[in-house]
């Protein structure tokens, strides 16, 4: 693991714009793994202005989402498909028909998750995965568990999930209690991999998946297998490394 620390989250946001900006640059028509949250907003504002600049080009590229809400359509302003068309798609020059995202309105979890890890067969896999990381160590919203998904499954959101997002909808009873998610497997079969991570209120789980023993317990842990991660983090988040 390569731990990438930068002073403040402005920094953290430029330094993993740089990382995923070169991705692009070395191969146009590559597949971007991408995550929504407040962590990667900053970096994606970043990618957004070295576009209108000319200097980053997106036309060829691929991304396919970690995951999405059971249950909300694209239109819904809390669907990631939403964020990510507000916080990146809608401003950069990419083809939206090679955007990805779990289908939030398919009902039927068991075809949604196998449609979407076609998908991502389909597209070739991912080159470059960027993740935020959760409060108890979840990626993507692969909960604490007593084992690593292989492939896109659908979760029961835990209390503290639901929580720490209930800050985006109304009140706590609109959050929604199931979401599709790609696999650990699928992650950790990206060919790099960056985590962007910010804050102090992350510090102690960041240095429990850094330095802690490998667990489905605390899920990002098992990115010590991986043999390209890159963690960009503030100061604050890494206060404890
Ligand atoms: C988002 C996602 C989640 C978030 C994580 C951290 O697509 O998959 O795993 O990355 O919950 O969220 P923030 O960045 O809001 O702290």
């Amino acid at each position: 693991m390569v731990i990438c620390k930068a002073k403040d989250y402005k920094e953290l946001s430029r330094k993993a714009a740089n990382i995923i900006s070169a991705q692009v640059i070395l191969k146009p028509d590559c597949v971007l793994g991408l995550a929504t949250g407040s962590s990667p907003i900053g970096t994606y504002e970043e990618l957004i202005q070295w576009n209108k600049r000319g200097d980053l080009d997106f036309s060829a590229v691929t991304t396919v989402n970690l995951d999405e809400y059971k249950g909300l359509s694209p239109e819904n302003d809390q669907s990631y498909r939403y964020f990510m068309n507000t916080n990146l798609f809608n401003h950069v020059n990419i083809d939206k028909s090679r955007t990805f995202v779990p289908d939030g309105l398919e009902p039927d979890a068991e075809k949604a998750c196998k449609d979407y890890d076609a998908i991502v067969e389909k597209v070739g896999g991912i080159d470059l995965q960027l993740l935020g990381l959760g409060h108890n160590g979840h990626i993507g919203f692969n909960e604490p568990a007593d084992a690593f998904t292989p492939c896109t499954n659908c979760v029961d959101l835990t209390a503290s999930t639901i929580e720490a997002n209930k800050r985006f909808f109304e009140s706590e009873a609109d959050v929604p209690r199931q979401a599709y998610t790609m696999g650990i497997g699928t992650i950790m079969r990206a060919k790099k991999i960056v985590v962007v991570v910010s804050g102090q209120d992350k510090a102690e789980i960041l240095k429990k998946v850094v330095d802690g023993p490998i667990t489905p317990q605390v899920p990002a842990s098992v990115l010590q297998l991986h043999p390209d991660v890159t963690i960009v983090a503030d100061e604050a988040a890494a206060a404890l490394l």
